[in-house]
């Protein structure tokens, strides 16, 4: 399969185009990447001379950019078979400050994707989307299915439940064969420090406070990045086109467990209050979504996925892997992710 991958610089991305060049042999990929705040192409230094990858620098909402990466594939490779769209601005709290390039990169990125794979007539096209684009349960609700309507609370929710039903309806009304997956909070290595684990790891180390917003009771379920990865190449190659399919992590938890974990993880005090313990609690994030779970079933039945990492095991390996890895974030945590840290929840 000849894939353009977006987004394939940024935390999931790398992880995929790693993840499909060791599993497939006859894959091969090109990367369009606009290298924001968030994309590095040190996250995918172990496969940059793989002469089944390309690298493309470019805007998802720019057709011309778009073109070019299409045109990569062609003179590599001899053509495209499927987009697997992974670019996108990802952080809520960024989303909170400012809306705007999420819904130009989001929304309008993903339609100008959508336009070129019709244009090109590839066989598939695969939607990287979110559970936040459900809203938000209590908790003694039912997960949420794929029937579920969408009720986004944040702008960034708001930009992925657009870009969502764009793709639903390129192929309702033209027939593109289009495949979204939904998925939950992903955690594991190369993850940007702004997201709430690789933030806790990477702030104890420094010796820097860890911020828990609100209650510290919000509920989220998390995935390691390598099951997200297996179910997406999954849906890929042998997904129903027209279909969603949600990815969960059975694995909720809520985030002041999970930050205490973290901090048993590197030895530190983990109790909020006793002396050393880097925990604070701050200010709530607006519109916080309270929890988030959905059921796997259909990609379970249909597919036969199961996740392998119990989440135990996989924050071991995380933390482990950003213990190893101080150099890459600490040259991430430094400019603009530290102005940014400083504008919002420095001054909450
Ligand atoms: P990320 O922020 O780590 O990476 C995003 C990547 O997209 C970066 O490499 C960035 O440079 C690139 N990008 C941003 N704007 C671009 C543009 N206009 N043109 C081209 N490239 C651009 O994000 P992530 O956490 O890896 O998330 C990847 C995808 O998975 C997103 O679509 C996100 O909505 C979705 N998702 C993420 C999670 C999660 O927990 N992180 C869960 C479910 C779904
Ligand atoms: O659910 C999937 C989504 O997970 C993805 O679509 C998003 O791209 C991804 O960013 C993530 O969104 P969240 O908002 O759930 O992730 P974040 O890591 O920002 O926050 C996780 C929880 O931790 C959330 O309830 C807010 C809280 N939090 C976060 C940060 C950064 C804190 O308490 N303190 C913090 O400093």
């Amino acid at each position: 399969m000849r894939l353009l991958v977006t987004g394939g610089a940024g935390f999931i991305g790398s992880n995929f185009v790693r993840y499909v060049l060791a599993e497939h042999a006859d894959c091969a990929v090109v990367n369009l990447d606009k290298l924001t705040y968030a994309g590095n192409l040190e996250n995918l230094r172990d496969v940059e001379a793989d002469p089944r990858y390309r690298f493309v620098r470019g805007d998802v909402a720019a057709p011309a950019d778009v073109e070019r990466a299409v045109q990569a594939a062609r003179e590599a490779f001899g053509g495209l078979d499927a987009v697997v769209h992974f670019a996108a601005e990802s952080h809520v709290d960024r989303s909170i400050e400012d809306p705007q390039v999420f819904v130009r990169t989001n929304v309008l990125g993903t339609q100008v994707l959508l336009d070129a794979a019709r244009r090109h007539a590839v066989g598939r096209f695969l939607q990287v989307s979110t559970d936040e684009v459900y809203g938000s349960l209590g908790e003694g609700d039912a997960p949420w299915t794929e029937d579920s309507p969408p009720a986004p609370n944040s702008p960034y929710a708001a930009s992925k439940a657009a870009a969502d039903l764009l793709a639903r309806a390129c192929g309702r009304t033209y027939g593109l064969p289009v495949l979204i997956t939904r998925c939950s909070n992903n955690y594991g290595p190369y993850q940007f420090p702004e997201k709430l684990i690789p933030l806790a790891v990477t702030n104890a180390l420094a010796g820097e406070e860890v911020p828990v917003y609100g209650d510290g009771r919000h509920v989220r379920d998390w995935i390691h990045v390598e099951d997200h990865c297996r179910a997406v190449d999954l849906v890929l190659r042998r997904g129903r086109p027209g279909e969603v399919y949600n990815v969960g992590g059975e694995n909720e938890a809520r985030n002041i467990d999970v930050v205490r974990a973290v901090l048993r993880e590197l030895g530190l005090p983990d109790e909020p209050g006793t002396p050393g313990c880097p925990i604070r609690f701050v200010a709530d994030r607006p519109g916080h979504d309270r929890r988030y779970a959905m059921s796997s079933d259909r990609l379970r039945r249909e597919l036969g996925w199961r996740r392998r990492w119990a989440f135990a095991d996989g924050l071991r390996q995380t933390v482990r892997w950003y213990l190893d890895n101080r150099a890459w974030w600490e040259r991430v945590r430094s400019g603009e992710h530290r102005a940014f840290r400083e504008r919002t929840v420095g001054g909450r």
